[in-house]
């Protein structure tokens, strides 16, 4: 027997047991003639004593840390008890012990608080996997995927696996190609998801399906993003939108019982893309906070155009107002009581590249009642209080206030009310706040190839009752500078967004179920019949032969594992990740191929300069 127990388990009502443990070999302790080591495994980490009497055999064997030890002995209890561990009021009394492996010296302490960077770390990767921190998140992680596939199997789904080597699935990123030396000069793609063969399931009648897969996606990497990340993906089959909400809801909402014992009894809230994109400035608002975000002055053509704000900014005679797109405001809770020095700070703060505004304005409402600004040139009291009353500020707030080219300025509105949100200690970890995002666009224009694309994917249906704007309308942009003016620009689609804590954890949607529609969404987006054929024939075809009306989700598994987990980055949450450059850095891939490797693929390199 290598081992009788783990080293996380014995108490000590395990006393005077003879056992038999196997681990590493986490400190070694000399004091006198007594040396004590700490063993961990997975379980945990137990401390064995090493009298005098084997020292000889101590001096013959000497141990290094992460030696591989197994050592026989007696449970005894601590005289020194270390009660912040489980294991800590006992100890083993070590008879033998045998070196089943020598280890080198390892590049970086194995402990919680490491002395490794995060290269070497991830260099050394299977090293930092005997981290207690790290152990927990993929704990964590495993947990996650039990708790889903239970809930998952209770409601009658199926785990089907879909190929990997495919055709180009379009979510929106580059696709990573394989090529096939079979078929030389042909290239596979691997899937950015299971996207169209979950659909294809749905025509066969496999009318819940479940699959918990790598996706893989070319794009520009962030510690939410890896280039191959794992999805809980989900199809049903007869089912409108509540149907998929109610369901996938659930599934998070058991997520957090099973996995953190959170009881989120709350109705999911819920808001449109437009609402969002309004009070929040982005389509995935951290709801745990207020702060909403004031329009004081939008553009004619602005998108969001259900709601309007009193022209409380305009023509006052200050250039940056007046000549300004939009002007947005916020209101923030104690900020009459900023210092200039806070203030100063928090401009340089916006005019980062990153940011891209030219200046902050700001109005106190001072605990009095009165009312100070960077403005007062132009904005005499009375309309500053008209202003504070449309940001509902409160007396003691600050009025934050940004002006420029919409976008941006939304952009920018959004990113200071995070930053403000988090500098006042409003977005606490262990608080989860789950948001529905109802209502998308169904197409977003692209500038420079002057035509529409999908904002979620090209299978996603319309509005019901916008199919036949679709149908009808033709979907070629005339003129571009007015491309809100298009039918095409106002027609929602049938999708939605889960968001948790400010991220997007989920996406799904109704998809098309009839060719002809398919079709014509495929002309949308600028397809020809021809290209549409080449790439999508496979679904296309398998839409004559009796499609069900379906619709589905996918979550974010890597992103919803470190937001339980209190994580910025993903990558705590992977057991091998790339870094930011998409390399890993332990294999030392992606790497050159041999010469001739890439004849028998057919692949000729081109020479850099
Ligand atoms: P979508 O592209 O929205 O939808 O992806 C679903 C969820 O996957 C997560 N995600 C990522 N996580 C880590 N790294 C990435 N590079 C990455 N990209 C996306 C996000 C996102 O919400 N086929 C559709 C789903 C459907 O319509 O059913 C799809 O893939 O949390």
């Amino acid at each position: 027997m290598f081992r009788s127990h783990t080293c996380g388990e014995l108490r000590k009502s395990d006393v005077s047991k003879e056992v038999i443990l196997a681990g590493w070999v986490q400190t070694v302790r000399k004091f006198g003639a007594i040396t004590f080591i700490d063993l961990r495994d997975r379980y945990g980490i137990t401390q064995l004593v090493f009298n005098e009497d084997l020292n000889p055999l101590l001096d013959q064997n000497p141990l290094g840390r992460e030696f591989v030890l197994q050592a026989t002995g007696f449970v005894i209890e601590r005289s020194n008890k270390n009660l912040t561990i489980p294991t800590g009021e006992i100890e083993m009394d070590v008879r033998s012990f045998k070196i089943l492996n020598k280890s080198a010296v390892p590049p970086f302490t194995i402990q919680d608080d490491t002395d490794g960077g995060d290269d070497l770390r991830m260099k050394y990767r299977y090293l930092d996997l005997r981290r207690n921190a790290v152990k927990k998140n993929l704990e964590l992680r495993y947990s996650v995927n039990r708790s889903a596939r239970n809930y998952l199997h209770e409601q009658g789904f199926m785990d089907i696996e879909t190929p990997f080597l495919i055709k180009s699935t379009p979510e929106g990123a580059r696709d990573f190609v394989v090529p096939s030396r079979m078929n030389g000069g042909q290239f596979y793609a691997l899937p950015q998801s299971p996207q169209t063969f979950k659909q294809l399931l749905m025509v066969s009648g496999y009318d819940r399906y479940y699959q918990i897969v790598k996706c893989f996606r070319d794009e520009d990497l962030r510690a939410d993003r890896q280039p191959e990340f794992t999805q809980i993906d989900c199809e049903m089959s007869f089912v409108e939108q509540e149907d998929i909400l109610n369901m996938f809801e659930k599934l998070i909402k058991r997520i957090f019982k099973d996995v953190k014992n959170i009881d989120y009894t709350d109705a999911v809230e819920r808001t449109t893309w437009e609402d969002a994109m309004w009070t929040f400035g982005n389509d995935k608002p951290d709801i745990r906070f207020g702060m909403k975000i004031c329009t004081l002055k939008k553009p004619i053509s602005v998108y969001l155009n259900k709601h309007d704000h009193a022209a409380l900014i305009n023509e006052a005679g200050f250039p940056v107002f007046d000549g300004a797109e939009t002007v947005l405001a916020v209101a923030v809770p104690g900020g009459a009581a900023f210092t200039r020095k806070q203030l100063d700070e928090l401009t340089e703060w916006v005019k980062r590249p990153q940011i891209g505004m030219k200046g902050l304005a700001y109005i106190r409402y001072n605990e009095d009642g009165s009312l100070k600004s960077s403005i007062d040139k132009f904005y005499n009291e009375d309309r500053l209080k008209l202003i504070a009353s449309a940001v509902e500020a409160k007396q003691g707030d600050i009025i934050l206030v940004l002006a420029g080219a919409e976008e941006r300025t939304r952009k920018a509105m959004s990113e200071l009310r995070l930053e403000m949100g988090e500098q006042l200690g409003l977005r606490k970890k262990d608080e989860f706040k789950l948001l529905w995002v109802l209502d998308f666009p169904l197409f977003e224009y692209a500038e420079e190839e002057n035509r529409w694309v999908a904002r979620h994917h090209p299978f996603t249906s319309p509005k019901p009752s916008q199919i036949q704007t679709m149908i009808e309308n033709d979907p070629k942009i005339s003129d571009a500078a007015n491309y809100l003016s298009h039918p095409y620009a106002q027609i929602q689609a049938n999708a939605y967004d889960m968001v948790l804590n400010g991220n997007e954890i989920g996406g799904g949607s109704i998809r098309i179920f009839q060719r002809a529609l398919q079709e014509k969404m495929f002309e949308a987006l600028g397809m020809t019949q021809e290209e549409a054929l080449h790439k999508f024939g496979f679904l296309l075809g398998a839409f004559e032969y009796g499609a069900p009306p379906h619709g589905g989700i996918a979550f974010g598994f890597d992103r919803l594992c470190s937001i339980l987990g209190g994580s910025e980055s993903i990558r705590d949450f992977i057991a091998f990740p790339k870094n930011n450059s998409g390399r890993d850095v332990m294999l030392d891939a992606p790497s050159t191929i041999d010469d001739s490797q890439l004849k028998e693929l057919s692949i000729q390199l081109q020479k850099s300069n």
